[in-house]
């Protein structure tokens, strides 16, 4: 059993990851502004902003293992990756494992070939920043923190989210930065990208690495 926190614990990928580490007897911290409507049983949400550092601090310091499941968007749009890069930080100076929610677009079609990212013509225009700034913190600041620090940061298939929640399979997929080539129309649920990110930290093979997650 550890005690993993969840920044972000109460996003549509994070609240999948909360409920999946509790199911296993996790001790899980969820830290978010606001609480959800449907709380998970044997969870601590903890209130607070990430940018109250010291209230940062105080859930990452108390943990084995810190998830974070945060958008650039709102408040956060033009602050997401100073966020990160102070998670990061915090993290490292207590030796805790970071592992990422990540975006899709961050992954690469074949090894060594640009992002998809590099090519947004089939993105809509207002979800262009956002893709971009996602993919900075696996592509520029996650590799220049210090080596001291262990993150994984983890894409979902591209079909992925509130909008399509699917269903538990009880099975997935595990790719490096290049997307899993799909066998089931390119999704993946959020029961079942939490089942793979949960073993992603229990089984903690995977270090200062892009992964992804699919059917
Ligand atoms: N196919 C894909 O590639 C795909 C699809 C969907 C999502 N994603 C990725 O998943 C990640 C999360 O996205 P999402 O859509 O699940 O996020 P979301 O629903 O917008 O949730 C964001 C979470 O962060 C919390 N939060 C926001 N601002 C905060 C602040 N200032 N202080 C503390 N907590 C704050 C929110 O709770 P409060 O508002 O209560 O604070 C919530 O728990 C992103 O990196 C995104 O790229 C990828």
């Amino acid at each position: 059993m550890s005690r993993i926190t969840v920044i972000g614990g109460t996003s549509y990928a994070g609240s999948a990851i909360v409920a999946e580490a509790a199911a296993r007897g996790h001790e899980v911290t969820a830290y978010s502004r606001s609480l959800p409507d449907s709380p998970i049983p044997n969870v601590t949400y903890v209130q607070g902003d990430v940018s109250d550092e010291s209230a940062l601090a105080a859930v990452i310091e108390g943990a084995d293992v810190v998830a974070a499941a945060l958008a650039p968007r709102g408040a956060l749009a033009d602050s997401f990756r100073d966020v990160y890069r102070t998670i990061a930080r915090l993290a490292d100076a207590v030796k805790v494992p970071l592992i990422i929610v990540g975006g899709f677009s961050s992954l690469r079609p074949a090894p060594g070939a640009p992002r998809y990212v590099t090519d947004l013509s089939h993105a809509p225009a207002e979800y262009h920043a956002e893709l971009t700034t996602v993919t900075a913190l696996v592509a520029d600041d996650l590799p220049a923190t210090p080596v001291t620090l262990d993150w994984v940061f983890v894409s979902p298939a591209g079909k992925f989210g509130s909008h399509v929640p699917g269903e538990r399979l009880g099975r997935y997929r595990i790719g490096d930065d290049v997307a899993l080539q799909p066998k089931d129309g390119g999704e993946i649920s959020g029961a079942d990208y939490a089942l793979g990110f949960v073993d992603v930290i229990e089984q903690g093979n995977h270090h200062r690495a892009h992964i992804n997650l699919g059917y």
